[in-house]
């Protein structure tokens, strides 16, 4: 079974050809990345223009690279949401319209929950139950899955995503974009205890993530002189800012923990490239004998493969889209955090 997979929900166009849920015959991203770097973050409107302009091309390519006819394959996939909605809206259309011109079945895919996936496409040993962690400029949520396709959210940021605020800091101190890159590569010298941050403690949050002190926090330090672009300290203040968005992201898979009952932990999205937070997750996870997987880093950014594998998934399980479906830019309605309560159960259950 053939499954064209597109992925336009930011600023990547992205193609990949699947074949039989496991073999990648073809992948093409497309990142915007320089387009979008005067500006310091993505800007909506040119995102999905320079999708529209590049769509055709770079699934034409992934075809050419894959050595098939748009004839030969049997299932189209895109990414449904949530995401930028004039982005979405691009591969959404263009991903319907093929599959109804060839009369071939049509899947729009949760981008989140495709980011888990790519984890599964890489690896198939992974045991249920899995603790999932989506960690990328636009997200900062968490899953709980018992068993395949079973995305259960138990916590998202309340304010900014993790990979934001990277970006954002990075563009105050003009050190380059995207920032989660341009920081990790001076702070790998810094020491990461000179600056204090503090870990966000939200009332009643639960295992929800808040990133926007830290940004205040950083964003203060860099207003009033105490560091700027030129200073010796930059290393040391970029490496105690990573640093606290680590430690954030650690205390709360571990608060989890002490809910869910897990044998793995997932890590994927663009921040899962750092590999300072790599090799944390991974340390710590040892301990508690945990096993971690992260993608590699291709596919910790958005990508079309893991939509292809994820909707090839959820296929064989009898799904597919009407054609009346839509995308949508947030997270789906009902789709709320799982409680405390329910948590416990969970951990009862799995005693
Ligand atoms: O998953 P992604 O490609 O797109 C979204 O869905 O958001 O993630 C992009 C984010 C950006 O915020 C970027 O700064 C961050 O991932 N990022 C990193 C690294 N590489 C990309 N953050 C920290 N360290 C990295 N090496
Ligand atoms: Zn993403």
């Amino acid at each position: 079974m053939i499954v064209l997979g597109i992925e336009t929900s930011c600023d990547e166009t992205s193609a990949a050809v699947l074949k039989d849920g496991k073999n990648v015959l073809s992948e093409i991203i497309y990142s915007q990345d320089k387009i979008h770097e005067p500006w310091g973050g993505v800007v909506p409107e040119i995102a999905s223009r320079q999708h529209v302009k590049i769509i055709d091309s770079v699934v034409k390519e992934a075809l050419k690279e894959a050595k098939i006819k748009l004839k030969d394959i049997d299932l189209f996939a895109c990414t449904k949401g949530p995401g930028l909605i004039g982005s979405l809206l691009v591969g959404f259309t263009f991903t319907k319209s093929l599959a109804y011109s060839l009369s071939k079945p049509f899947i729009g895919v949760d981008h989140l929950h495709a980011h888990i996936e790519a984890a599964f496409l890489e690896n198939d040993e992974i045991e249920f139950p899995v603790l999932a962690l989506v960690v990328s400029g636009g997200h900062t949520s968490m899953f709980y899955l018992e068993k395949p396709l079973d995305f259960k959210l138990i916590g998202k940021t309340r304010d900014d995503a993790a990979g934001e605020i990277l970006d954002k800091i990075s563009k105050f101190l003009g050190t380059g974009y995207p920032g989660g890159p341009a920081i990790e590569k001076i702070a790998k010298n810094g020491d990461p205890e000179k600056f204090k941050f503090s870990i966000p403690l939200i009332k009643g949050g639960g295992l929800d993530f808040s990133f926007s002190g830290t940004k205040t926090a950083a964003y203060l330090y860099i207003k009033k002189g105490v560091v700027s672009k030129e200073s010796s300290e930059l290393s040391d203040f970029l490496a105690s800012f990573q640093k606290s968005i680590i430690d954030h992201i650690i205390s709360n898979i571990e608060k989890a923990l002490d809910d869910y009952l897990v044998k793995s932990l997932i890590v994927s999205g663009g921040v899962a490239r750092n590999m300072e937070l790599r090799k944390r997750v991974s340390e710590r996870m040892n301990a508690r004998n945990i096993k971690v997987y992260i993608p590699s880093p291709r596919h910790c950014t958005d990508n079309g493969s893991m939509v292809a594998f994820l909707a090839y998934k959820l296929y064989i399980s009898g799904k597919k889209d009407g054609w009346n479906s839509d995308a949508y830019p947030r997270f789906r309605e009902g789709e709320k955090n799982i409680s405390i309560s329910s948590s416990e159960k969970i951990r009862k259950r799995y005693k």
